[in-house]
């Protein structure tokens, strides 16, 4: 049978990777979250001092990309039934989840040359289809032939909220506002930045799950991609 290549975009913390999955899980596809992706980016910069708490040392960064010094990978945890992403072979799940890395991961992910390295990985995994990814140009740029193509949002207050929530279960210090403000800062960088910027594409279905609960999500995700099955058969 066919395998469908399924692109979700949308806004930061509006549970793109928790509806990804859960189609990925649904149809026994691979699922990939780019958005850890310019994470792990992030999280170099960070840990080799590339960031002096106002620019970017892009020259060292490119450098290092073109040298071979930024390796990241997935890698499935058995345990945790779940994939993690791994930065030179340290597994930094949870560091890349962090505020500081959340903080400076748009101005990171704005960076032509770090989209260009990234894009370039995401094609070559999704090549043989049967996936599902998650970002925010996915539908726009990684994969604009993809067979289904979902944008989705949520109000920015009830997206904070629910991070906040997330956040402070894992046992991480952070207030709410701060959460509002990195949440409002993400949109305006990522939807106003030149290269790819977070756009709907022309043939992507709108879903707001503002009021909706994971399972209707997943549910109306579901039926969307059923129906582009039984187109394809
Ligand atoms: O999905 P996320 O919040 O983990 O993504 C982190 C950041 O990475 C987000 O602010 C924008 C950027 N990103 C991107 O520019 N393109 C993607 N395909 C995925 C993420």
């Amino acid at each position: 049978m066919k395998k469908l290549t399924i692109a979700v975009d949308g806004h930061s913390s509006c549970g793109k990777s928790t509806l990804a999955k859960d189609i990925a899980k649904h149809f026994n596809y691979k699922y990939i979250d780019t958005g850890a992706m310019y994470r792990a980016i992030t999280l170099y910069v960070l840990e080799n001092n590339l960031y002096d708490g106002k620019k970017i040392n892009e020259n060292a960064l490119r450098y290092d990309l073109n040298a071979g010094k930024i390796n990241i990978d997935f890698r499935y945890n058995p345990k945790l039934k779940k994939s993690e992403t791994y930065l030179n072979g340290k597994n930094v799940e949870k560091k890349i989840r962090g505020i500081e890395v959340s903080d400076l991961v748009s101005p990171v992910a704005v960076i032509p040359f770090v989209r260009e390295y990234l894009v370039a990985q995401q094609r070559d995994m999704g090549k043989e289809g049967g996936l599902v990814m998650d970002g925010r140009d996915i539908g726009t740029n990684v994969f604009p032939n993809a067979d289904l193509k979902i944008f989705l949002t949520a109000d920015a207050e009830v997206r904070a909220k629910r991070r906040y929530d997330e956040l402070k279960a894992k046992g991480e210090n952070v207030s709410l506002n701060e959460i509002i403000k990195n949440i409002k800062e993400r949109d305006y960088i990522d939807s106003n930045r030149k290269t790819n910027p977070l756009i709907q594409a022309e043939d992507a279905v709108l879903i707001d799950n503002t009021n909706l609960t994971m399972q209707e999500q997943a549910n109306i995700a579901i039926k969307l991609a059923e129906e582009k099955l039984n187109e394809k058969k």
